[in-house]
């Protein structure tokens, strides 16, 4: 039975990880932490949670002690687009808050988890079937950082023995909680408009294609690598990963099987768009399926049924 600690437990990912991992391993057994507190009723203050601002290494030592976990699940971060209107601060985030966790776990020989992103990658990248080993040149600090944060990863492995397991994700996408500031979020945020308001204007211009998953993929995903048999996995930096590669004129048809009235129009965000367009189009994912087995369920129609439905129950809409 795994003991885990989770970062950033109240952001898109950590949601819905926290709730997964509690079922599997039991409630008390999962302890979340953020730099805010949690909506009193929510599903994350039914259990464990702590206030950790993770660039303070003092204070996650502390916690580390006394919930004495073996699994650190390292989600906190600042993503793409939040990233590149403070640089500054997102390099003394994500590089000073996964030193802190890297730290932590070599010093009490947690198993160690952290998501890099499809913003590892750049516009020098193959853009096509992007190989899990290719150049990495991105232009964000967002990709910096991740690149900086997988290589810190496979050092870590080598040099301390520290079992660290990473993915690249694709945009993820979930009804569950508001994404928190990346260059895919249009692809949950024209499902809740075509639902409240039948209409939607993209920040990404047509024919963008990017590589997504359904957030139930990607939580299954993080607990089977962690379960994986060690011996197996040969990249200790990151794993590519990815469920389907689409653009939104793609995601309009596929809402308009449901709402056939539903609008979409174009108002692009050059900032965003910059960082998609150096971004791959589809990414290669036949290492993660070898290694430990990444099989993600849902298609673009499939996730695209059940995030209407699931938006509109709770709108009420029918
Ligand atoms: N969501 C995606 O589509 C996606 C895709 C690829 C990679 N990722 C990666 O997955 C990880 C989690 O992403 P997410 O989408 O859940 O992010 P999010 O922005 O939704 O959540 C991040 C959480 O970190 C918390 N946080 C911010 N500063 C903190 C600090 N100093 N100390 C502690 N907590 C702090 C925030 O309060 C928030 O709850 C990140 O590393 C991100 O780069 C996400």
């Amino acid at each position: 039975m795994k003991k885990i600690m989770i970062t950033g437990a109240l952001g898109q990912i950590g949601t819905e990880l926290v709730i997964k991992c509690r079922t599997l391993y039991g409630n008390d057994n999962v302890l979340a932490t953020d730099i805010r507190e949690p909506d009193v009723d929510s599903a994350i203050a039914q259990g464990p949670f702590e206030i950790l601002d993770v660039t303070d290494k003092n204070h996650m030592t502390q916690i580390v002690e006394s919930f004495k976990p073996d699994t650190f699940m390292h989600m906190a971060a600042l993503l793409s687009a939040t990233a590149e209107k403070n640089p500054q601060f997102a390099w003394d985030l994500n590089m000073g808050g996964l030193l802190n966790a890297l730290e932590v776990a070599r010093e009490y020989h947690l198993q160690f988890f952290t998501p890099s992103s499809i913003g590892a990658f750049g516009p020098s990248t193959p853009k096509v079937n992007t190989p899990q080993v290719t150049i990495q040149r991105p232009t964000s600090m967002y990709g910096v950082n991740k690149v900086a944060g997988e290589l810190l990863c496979q050092y870590y492995f080598d040099k301390f023995g520290v079992d660290t397991r990473s993915v690249r994700f694709p945009g993820l996408i979930s009804h569950i909680k508001e994404p928190g500031g990346g260059t895919t979020d249009y692809a949950v945020d024209i499902y809740f408009k075509a639902v409240r308001e039948g209409h939607y204007s993209s920040y990404i211009a047509k024919d963008t294609f990017m590589d997504m998953m359904y957030m139930e993929d990607a939580i299954d995903a993080i607990i089977q690598l962690m379960e994986a048999d060690g011996v197996k996995l040969i990249n200790r930096n990151a794993y590519n990963l990815s469920a389907m590669s689409i653009e939104p004129e793609m995601v309009k048809e596929a809402i308009r099987e449901h709402y056939p009235e539903f609008q979409l129009d174009y108002e692009v965000d050059p900032i965003r768009q910059n960082i998609a367009d150096s971004w791959p189009n589809n990414i290669d994912i036949s290492c993660a399926r070898a290694e430990w087995g990444f099989n993600p369920k849902y298609d673009l129609n499939k996730m695209t049924e059940v995030m209407l439905n699931e938006i509109a129950k709770k709108n009420k809409v029918r």
